[in-house]
């Protein structure tokens, strides 16, 4: 008797966990939709000439305006592409999430918190009156100043050991092993002397506890880091997936701490634009000055496009336009109910 009874409960638990993932695999469309929005995107932006490459780092104004690739990983590890998929460009402002990411997992939520804060700042990504404004605090790790502080905060010893996890973390949210993109990483260090002047105010204001300089060089190197669409999609997917990857099965930040990193990219990924760019895809997501985009449908999927050209604010140009049109033809948008 006890076994039947023991056989019913192993039934039922196997029923309930087909029917969960049953009804997981019925929030995205099939592949076949998936796939048809990421080439639909593809081809609707291809030929958009909008924008303009950064030249502010000398190297990023060389790199070619006509690259574009899209890349949609969902949170159960499928790939969906168009485009170039092959040509690395730096990651620039995209390594502020998993910078932020590891300082969570090494030191807990309320570390940042504490520090340089989770709030927008409303001022562009390397405001100094943004600094002032607050003395250092009520700001977030995703603008320059908060990000160097940011990566201050990383553990490991010596700057060299520091760098040494930064890079292997990031390579473990792409799956494979990234490296630096030498001609950027040159051009940055010899122009970067506003970053190390925010460096400074926020070690002024006592927001870095070590040496700010070589803070700022850690920084510069994260933000060189060379990276493809796929793989920054895979990075953004293991967000969508709690802190999974979902390919290698490697788990990089808590499930639980997951929402305070989405939390700070939906208020200040897209930096001055944050507000219109959530209230139109209701996606976390970061940009970089390299051309990049990730964004983060929680639970469902990650996904990335690279196209250089930039609006004013620092944003792709295509790629705002590629995410949004995806993600809403797939329903993304998170806070997108379908009522009872
Ligand atoms: O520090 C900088 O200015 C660059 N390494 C990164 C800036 C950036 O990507 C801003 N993004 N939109």
């Amino acid at each position: 008797m006890k076994q039947t009874v023991q056989v019913i409960r192993i039934l039922c638990i196997g029923f309930a966990c087909l029917f969960a993932s049953q009804s997981y695999a019925a929030e995205l469309p099939d592949a076949k939709t998936i796939q048809a929005a990421v080439d639909k995107a593809y081809k609707d932006y291809k030929t958009l000439a909008e924008g303009a490459n950064a030249d502010y780092i000398p190297a990023l104004a060389k790199v070619d305006p006509n690259l574009y690739g899209i890349a949609l990983v969902t949170a159960d590890g499928k790939l969906y592409k168009a485009g170039d998929l092959a040509t690395e460009v730096s990651i620039q402002s995209i390594s502020k999430v998993f910078t932020m990411a590891k300082v969570i997992n090494e030191s807990g939520v309320n570390s940042i918190y504490d520090n340089m804060g989770v709030d927008a700042t409303g001022q562009v990504f390397n405001s100094i009156v943004a600094i002032e404004q607050n003395q250092g605090a009520e700001m977030n790790p995703l603008v320059n100043p908060g990000a160097i502080a940011t990566t201050s905060m990383v553990k490991g010893g010596d700057g060299k050991a520091v760098w040494d996890s930064i890079l292997n973390y990031y390579s473990d949210f792409a799956g494979r092993q990234l490296s630096v993109l030498d001609d950027i990483y040159q051009s940055e260090a010899a122009t970067n002397q506003r970053n190390q002047a925010l460096a400074m105010l926020m070690k002024a204001y006592g927001h870095i506890e070590g040496n700010a300089l070589e803070a700022t060089d850690i920084y510069t190197r994260q933000c060189s880091v060379g990276v493809n669409a796929k793989d920054l999609a895979v990075m953004a997917a293991t967000l969508a997936n709690g802190g999974k990857n979902p390919i290698s099965g490697k788990t990089l930040v808590k499930a639980e701490d997951v929402p305070e990193i989405l939390a700070v990219m939906a208020t200040a990924g897209l930096y001055d634009d944050a507000g219109k760019w959530l209230y139109k895809t209701g996606l976390p997501a970061k940009s970089g000055v390299g051309g990049g985009i990730i964004a983060v449908s929680p639970g469902k999927f990650g996904v990335a496009v690279i196209s250089p050209p930039l609006d004013p604010a620092g944003n792709s140009v295509r790629a705002q336009k590629a995410i949004a049109d995806i993600s809403n033809a797939l329903g993304g948008n998170p806070y997108q109910i379908i009522p009872h």
